[in-house]
């Protein structure tokens, strides 16, 4: 399995070095090789990882995980790609699209941001997971803590699924749970949005004492 991640922050630099050092090639693509992220991914020296163009990485893969943020830039980042790239392409979603106002919500009130982005790339298969967790917390769950290490991932196409299962059981997860079709993750993104509530609340408080 090809996979190339589209994006060189956080999560780009976190999974491209677990996922390099379970022996899988990674291609990540970024819009500029010069850029301070694109940089601090080289300096990793992953033997296994190296940086390309947005569209040589979503040419080179059969399996693509979006690392784009902020959410509003996805959309605008999947357009200038040709379309036949990501066509009948595992793609992997961890976006959220949560509005840090007071208190913070999720952008959509009738849809999911899986949703959003599987209607936006109709033949692609996109699969929902990790998005509501911190990156570093993304891989080697037992290493910190995460015990049962049980993931979770929602999408339309069962073998789509299977693939992001397989990653998943790579990054370390020991027992994968199908949610079930791409509505479901409204689920995963609603607790994305409880983890940011419960963090705000807290650095609030802290703030007052
Ligand atoms: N960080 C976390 O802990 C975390 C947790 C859960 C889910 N997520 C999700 O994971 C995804 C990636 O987050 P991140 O934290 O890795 O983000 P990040 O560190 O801010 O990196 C975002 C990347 O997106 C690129 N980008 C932004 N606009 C673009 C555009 N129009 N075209 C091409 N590339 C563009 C940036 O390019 P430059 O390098 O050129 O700036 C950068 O490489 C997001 O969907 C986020 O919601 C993150």
């Amino acid at each position: 399995m090809s996979i190339s991640i589209l994006g060189a922050g956080t999560v780009a630099r976190t999974l491209a070095t677990a996922l390099s050092a379970k022996g899988h090639p990674i291609l990540v693509g970024c819009r500029n090789l010069q850029s301070p992220n694109a940089r601090a991914l080289a300096a990793l020296k992953n033997p296994g990882a190296s940086l390309g163009s947005l569209q040589e990485a979503a040419d080179s893969a059969s399996l693509i995980i979006l690392a784009i943020n902020p959410w509003t830039e996805i959309e605008r980042a999947l357009s200038d790609l040709s379309p036949a790239s990501l066509e009948g392409k595992t793609i992997v979603d961890l976006s959220n699209n949560i509005r840090f106002i007071d208190p913070p919500s999720l952008a959509f009130t009738d849809r999911s941001m899986g949703e959003y982005l599987q209607a936006l790339l109709p033949k692609s298969h996109l699969v929902k997971t990790l998005n509501f967790l911190p990156a570093e917390m993304m891989v080697d769950p037992l290493t910190q803590g995460i015990d049962p290490a049980i993931m979770w991932l929602a999408g339309n196409h069962p073998e789509a699924k299977g693939r992001v299962g397989a990653l998943l059981h790579d990054l370390g997860w020991k027992q994968i749970v199908d949610l079930g079709d791409m509505s479901q993750s409204r689920l995963q993104e609603s607790m994305a949005l409880i983890a940011t509530r419960v963090v705000a609340n807290i650095l609030s408080t802290a703030s007052k004492t």
